[in-house]
């Protein structure tokens, strides 16, 4: 079975626009098969995403998992940042550098396995996370994203409840954590080292 964060070439690409508006703004999506949320903005994204805007963020940060590329794209529109996006599906990232031109921002796209190929620190991390990777995959990317935070550093992510969010917090409890928003069983956290 092919996952969105499979690279597949054999898998037809069959593009499909949409358009979304976001603080009165509209971004205008190219998505496809192979790429997680073909067709429309994840609530869980948008959830992330509402409680990221509301925050005065600024400085550098890192898209962790971008896929076709609202969270960077959507945070580089509205703020002042400098953004890099990163993933490991070669088609997401395609998508990623289209919707970036289509939506007028200048971002950095890097291929990479989380932070493997990342030398970089950043004030925040923003990810809607790979949950199909698995736990202990999982566990591995958010830790090593922790490691890339500048001091006073703040990663954000959205799980939800049936994907493990509470064994998550629980798990995580070493950081400071907080559930900044519950909505529709999606849990968003901010994680600081
Ligand atoms: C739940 S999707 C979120 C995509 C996008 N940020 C959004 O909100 O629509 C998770 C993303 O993580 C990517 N991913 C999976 N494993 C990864 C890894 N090891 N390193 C970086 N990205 C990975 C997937 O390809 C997928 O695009």
């Amino acid at each position: 079975m092919e996952h969105y964060f499979t690279n597949s070439d054999n898998l037809k690409s069959e593009i499909k626009e949409f358009k979304v508006k976001i603080s009165n703004i509209e971004f205008t999506f190219k998505t496809d098969n192979g790429v997680f949320s073909k067709g429309e903005l994840d609530y869980g994204t948008y959830l992330l995403l509402s409680n990221v805007l509301k925050l005065d963020i600024k400085g550098r940060v890192l898209d962790l998992g971008c896929g076709y590329g609202a969270i960077g794209i959507i945070i580089s529109k509205l703020k002042n940042v400098k953004m890099l996006m990163v993933d490991v599906n070669k088609r997401a990232l395609h998508l990623t550098k289209m919707n970036a031109k289509e939506n007028g921002v200048i971002v950095d796209i890097r291929e990479s396995d989380g932070v493997s190929r990342i030398d970089d620190k950043f004030d925040y991390i923003v990810t809607n996370p790979p949950i199909r990777v698995g736990k202990t995959k999982l566990y591995e990317l958010i830790n090593d994203a922790l490691l890339h935070l500048n001091k006073d550093g703040e990663l954000f992510l959205v799980i939800r409840k049936e994907q493990g969010a509470k064994s998550f917090i629980k798990d995580f409890s070493k950081y400071k954590i907080d559930i900044l928003d519950r909505n529709k069983g999606f849990y968003i956290l901010r994680l600081k080292t």
